[in-house]
């Protein structure tokens, strides 16, 4: 049974697209049977994937809107055990005729429900923004990894985001959890990025994944040659680093089916909870955690 997460931060150029493509690639890499589905009309874990636009390809678009059946627009991506449903910019229409259908959040949901015994993740890469699409990404999901950028403010950012998706849990998704937050595009040479990570790491603890992506231009340039990072160039730090993410998520699957537990009550309550206590003068620690299995999110 796959387990689903979505990439989501609704502040764009943080890393969720290179995040998407080359964890997935990485997780496909293990012999993970992997699906990315390219909920971004800008479509580009599409592109990212080799594929140049088609205006006669199916995409998420016919599903979503169409009904077609999912299976006919999976495409495989070239890669080994690697998966695509692709995007374009016919998705833009997919959120406007999204609003006026009945259950138009869980239609990603449904959608995808056929695919769950065919793969072991799927990785769902939202636009930056907090519309219909992520929104019906966020109800497919079982977990939600946030990329961060290591900048001033992430960590308002965060706390924010963090708040926003502690309500949807609620009204959309209860059983929602936070995959973890991902540091990306950090550099060790600037005193900012150390002290923006430090900050982050001390509020919001193990929820922050081990795994930093840093500052690499391989993973920039990857996507111009239509591959992950992986296939551009191996040895590169990008590469390792999302190598290294990707075990972390395989570890955290493998954890949480020996545990039996799915960590809902571990999702984005906990720290939304710490941030609160923390805007009210009160000393926020680290109050959950989805990467260690460990602590409860108050709720
Ligand atoms: N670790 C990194 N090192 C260097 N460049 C990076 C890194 N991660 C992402 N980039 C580059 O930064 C830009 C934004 O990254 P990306 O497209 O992954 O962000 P995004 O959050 O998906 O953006 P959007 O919100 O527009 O969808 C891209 O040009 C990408 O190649
Ligand atoms: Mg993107």
């Amino acid at each position: 049974m796959a387990r689903i997460i979505a990439i989501a931060n609704q502040k764009g150029g943080v890393g969720k697209t290179t995040t998407a493509v080359n964890l997935a690639a990485s997780l496909a890499s293990s012999e993970k049977r992997t699906l990315i589905v390219d909920s971004d009309p800008q479509g580009n874990a599409t592109s990212a994937l080799g594929f140049a636009k088609d205006p006669a390809r199916r995409t998420l678009y016919q599903t979503l809107i169409l009904a077609e059946p999912i299976e006919r627009v999976v495409m495989d991506s070239q890669i080994d055990l690697l998966d695509l449903i692709p995007s374009d910019k016919n998705l833009v229409g997919a959120a406007i005729e999204l609003i006026s259908m009945e259950n138009r959040e869980y239609k990603l949901k449904q959608s995808l429900q056929p695919l769950r015994e065919k793969y072991d993740f799927i990785l769902i890469d939202c636009p930056p923004s907090l519309d219909i699409l992520t929104v019906n990404a966020l109800a497919a999901s079982d977990a939600v990894l946030v990329p961060v950028q290591c900048e001033f403010l992430a960590l308002e950012g965060v706390s924010e985001l963090l708040d926003t998706l502690a309500r949807l849990r609620r009204a959309i998704n209860p059983s929602l959890a936070i995959e973890g937050i991902l540091l990306t595009m950090y550099d060790d040479r600037t005193t900012l990025s150390k002290q923006v990570a430090a900050d982050l790491r001390s509020f919001f603890g193990a929820q922050i994944f081990d795994s930093i992506i840093p500052r690499n231009v391989r993973l920039a340039e990857a996507p111009s040659h239509g591959m992950p990072v992986i296939f551009y160039d191996i040895h590169s730090r990008g590469a390792e680093s999302y190598i290294q993410l990707a075990r972390e998520v395989i570890a955290n699957a493998e954890k949480r089916v020996g545990s039996g537990t799915e960590r809902a009550d571990q999702g984005a309550g906990a720290p939304a909870a710490s941030a609160a206590a923390a805007s009210a003068g009160g000393n926020a620690g680290n109050s959950g955690s989805s990467s260690s299995g460990s602590g409860a999110g108050p709720e």
